[in-house]
């Protein structure tokens, strides 16, 4: 297997040119990727770190990958950031600009970026067979980084301490440095403080609360005004787990609450078990504890996501790993294996009372919204009703890569079923049903193509969803591999893999039991 550390090769990652390499969705050029890390936006760049392994295809010799982007579509993939040695592989972790030069790394003028990651000890290491969080950090924006000589800098003589999210908190006190980490096999979130980022002193801890049946790992914790006012600041913070998520295997929960510089205290209404799920009698994938419990994506493929320090406009922008442990590294593709999920911009929104997260893909440029000419040429109107026939959509390019939207009033119907890259013969495709009557989006992939290759891939998952004003609005996004699915404004999302077999992919809308308006559907490109 060839390696990415030669940088003398060319840096561009070819999207789109081998079989399921997404159009828009990152991936290595030839080597397996796991974890975001690092996200920061600096200098027009976003910058996207990553679990890598840069000598083959499986999780294996970790190291931080590295690619940037000026729109969060398209990458470029640039050399080995941080690579793993004889004494430690690099796991995940964050980067901030150090903008104060509390670190010392940069100058006042010219501020260092600084990577806080876990040192995942070797057998070699002075530390074996512990996990420290530890420094590295970079004068050229980025590009070229250096490890810090007085490396580990925060330890607790444990096996799993790991995946540091630092960011700055500003309090009546003053500013500090803040790190929440996990210790992934008790379930906790740990938190420390710091003026420089070398010496951290311990402040509180979280857990184990809601799903807990999984190891904790990749945490993040931020402000967000919801519904924008800003004087209703609540803190998220995610707590991604593996295995235990609600579609079974890993997933990202969150909960919301306040943060006072050095305590996580939950809100009532954001816990479904205060003391952690394990306690209830059903915690399996799918049941209703789980149900309870508040998601980031309710999908199979959605795992670790954090958000980009220091993005514009003091936007939250969010990112995960679009695979799922429990067949990461078997995934039918090659050279390279696995990519990220769009970029998500979250906000706040108040449901029934209580602050939910609602998700956006980071494409709005892309959603030409154009309206479908056939389906509406046909009907002569701007809506139209649908009833126990199905309804074939244009492909707004060929190669399943598009984004299609869309606005119906189930009415009378008892199903809405769009069956997506599927094949003419009506054997092959992914289902994405409402049933109205159970109130459950359901996304079934058990014929969606390739689903051998690992017995837990073929799967059927479902999230709760409440019509609003009668109307159920979808945003979908197929990439070659992949279905993401933003329901009502991205109050539920629904984000899965799929390999499909048939070579002229068609997607379909029927409707079952009765009839429906459908009040927009436009299909664009994804390019
Ligand atoms: C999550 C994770 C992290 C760890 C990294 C190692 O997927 O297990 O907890 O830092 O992957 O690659």
């Amino acid at each position: 297997m060839s390696s990415r550390l030669d940088a003398a090769r060319p840096e561009t990652a070819p999207a789109g040119t081998s079989r399921f390499r997404p159009a828009v969705h990152f991936t290595a050029r030839d080597t397996w990727l796991n974890d975001p890390n690092g996200l920061v936006f600096y200098d027009g760049l976003y910058h996207l770190f990553f679990q890598n392994n840069p000598y083959g295809n499986v999780w294996g010799n970790m190291s931080w990958g590295h690619a940037t982007s000026r729109d969060l579509l398209h990458w470029t993939e640039h050399p080995v950031a941080i690579a793993c040695d004889e004494t430690e592989d690099i796991f995940s972790g964050s980067v901030v600009v150090d903008h104060g030069n509390t670190s010392g790394f940069g100058t006042a003028n010219e501020p260092a970026l600084v990577a806080i990651y876990t040192s995942a000890y070797k057998a070699a290491a002075e530390h074996s067979g512990t996990q420290a969080q530890s420094l590295a950090y970079s004068t050229d924006a980025g590009m070229t980084w250096r490890k810090y000589e007085g490396n580990p800098v925060l330890t607790r003589n444990s096996a799993n301490f790991r995946d540091p999210k630092v960011f700055r908190y500003q309090g009546d006190q003053g500013a500090c440095w803040v790190m929440v980490a996990v210790e992934a096999q008790h379930q906790k979130v740990v938190f420390y403080r710091s003026e420089d980022l070398k010496s951290w002193e311990f402040l509180s801890e979280f857990g184990p609360a809601n799903a807990d049946a999984g190891e904790w790992e990749c945490p993040d914790l931020f402000p967000l005004a919801v519904n924008g006012d800003p004087d209703n600041i609540k803190w998220v913070l995610i707590v991604n787990i593996n295995p235990g998520a609600v579609a079974g295997g890993s997933g990202g929960q969150y909960f919301i609450g306040h943060f006072d510089g050095a305590r996580f205290l939950p809100d009532a209404g954001s816990l479904a078990a205060p003391a952690g799920l394990a306690a209830l009698p059903d915690p399996q994938a799918g049941s209703a504890a789980l149900q309870q419990c508040l998601w980031l994506d309710w999908g199979r493929d959605c795992y670790a996501s954090v958000s980009f320090s220091n993005a514009p406009d003091d936007r939250r922008i969010i990112i995960g790993w679009m695979n799922n442990w429990d067949y990461a590294n078997e995934l039918p593709t090659a050279p390279w294996r696995s990519s990220m999920t769009l970029a998500r911009e979250v906000r706040l929104t108040a449901v029934n009372g209580s602050a939910r997260l609602i998700q956006q893909p980071v494409l709005t440029e892309l959603c030409a919204g154009e309206e479908l000419p056939t389906a509406k040429d046909q009907m002569n109107a701007d809506t139209f009703e649908l009833r126990s026939s199905a309804l074939r959509l244009p492909d707004a390019v060929p190669g399943s890569a598009q984004i299609i939207e869309t606005e119906i009033l189930p009415g009378s119907a008892e199903r809405l079923d769009f069956r997506l890259f599927g094949s003419s013969d009506g054997s092959e495709g992914t289902i994405l049903s409402y049933n109205t009557t159970s109130a459950q989006l359901i996304l079934d992939r058990r014929q969606s193509g390739n689903t051998c290759f690992h017995g837990k891939f073929a799967s059927v998952e479902s999230a709760p969803v409440d019509l609003e004003n009668g109307v159920l609005k979808l945003l979908i996004v197929v990439d070659h591999c992949s279905v993401e699915v933003f329901v009502q404004g991205g109050k539920v999302v629904l984000t899965d893999l799929i390999f499909p077999e048939t070579e002229n992919p068609e997607n379909w809308l029927s409707v079952e039991g009765g009839s429906a308006t459908i009040l927009k559907l436009a299909v664009s490109a994804l390019t």
